[in-house]
């Protein structure tokens, strides 16, 4: 077991019975690390625990089902993770979804979905997550953000890519306020990396990995507590300059 599984012992990922919340916990119990897991699917959480279970068998791994829309539940299942296993290390907020549409186009609905899921949803799991760490005065806050967040995004993507951004500096303003405490905090930007969100996307762009290569990115970022990583890094940290600078005109002849 790595000296950093050891100190991070416990990792509670939000939307864990698909894509890469699922994929980070078979990845981060490989490593070492026991595992809180919550999804509203609970039959794919249990059938996740029980690969997982077999594969690692010292491993320990709760599960629970959670609606991140529902506030108080919320609160309800990161207290009920932190009473089983007695503190919680790590918390890798996760859940997250990719509906949108243009605005303005009739799909209000669907914005104010993604709007809820990805933002208010992410700041709820945010204050439930920092009330465990201020107890501790101990923690590691991971936020998975996306390399939309990088600019304002045009048609379906225009809401999404805001929440992402908003998700970004929600737990940027957490590491500006717990700079030189024993609170860290990480942000991720995944680029494509294929899962249940972007099977529509799939064979649709060269950049797409798979997700256990693009899990294993992730993973790697988190465990070594970078304050923010593109992933993987080829081609999305180059990507992320052209992203945030080129001129309009230019992105628009590129997507
Ligand atoms: N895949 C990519 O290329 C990519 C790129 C950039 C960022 N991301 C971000 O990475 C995260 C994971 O995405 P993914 O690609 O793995 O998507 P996915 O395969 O669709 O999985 C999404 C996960 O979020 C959970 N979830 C959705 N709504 C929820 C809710 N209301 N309450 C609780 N859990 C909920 C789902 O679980 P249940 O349905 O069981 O609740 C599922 O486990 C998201 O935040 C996404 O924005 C992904």
């Amino acid at each position: 077991m790595t000296t950093m599984a050891t100190k991070r012992q416990t990792v509670l990922i939000t939307g864990a019975s698909a894509g890469l919340g699922a994929e980070m916990a078979r990845q981060f119990a490989a490593k070492g690390h026991d595992l809180a897991l919550c999804a509203r699917r609970t039959t794919k959480l249990a059938s996740l625990k029980a690969d997982i279970c077999a594969a690692h068998p010292a491993r320990r791994v709760e599960i629970r089902a959670l609606d991140v829309n529902d506030d108080d539940q919320v609160f309800e299942v990161f207290g009920a993770f932190k009473a089983d296993f007695g503190s919680i290390d790590r918390v890798i907020i996760n859940a997250g979804i990719g509906k949108g549409a243009p605005l303005g186009k009739g799909d209000w609905a669907a914005n104010r979905e993604t709007a809820m899921t990805n933002f208010v949803a992410a700041l709820a799991q945010s204050e439930a997550a920092m009330e465990i760490f201020r107890e501790q005065n101990a923690g590691h806050f991971v936020m998975i953000s996306s390399m939309s967040a990088m600019r304002g995004m045009p048609k379906a993507m225009t809401t999404y890519a805001a929440t992402k951004a908003g998700a970004a500096h929600l737990a940027e303003g957490l590491r500006y306020e717990l700079h030189g405490k024993p609170i860290k905090v990480t942000v991720v930007y995944p680029g494509y990396i294929a899962s249940e969100m972007n099977d529509g996307a799939a064979g649709k762009t060269p950049l797409m990995v798979s997700t256990e290569k693009g899990v294993r990115a992730m993973v790697d970022a988190i465990e070594k507590e970078k304050d923010s990583a593109c992933v993987p890094a080829l081609p999305w940290a180059l990507l992320s300059k052209l992203m945030k600078h080129a001129p309009i005109p230019v992105l628009k002849k590129l997507m």
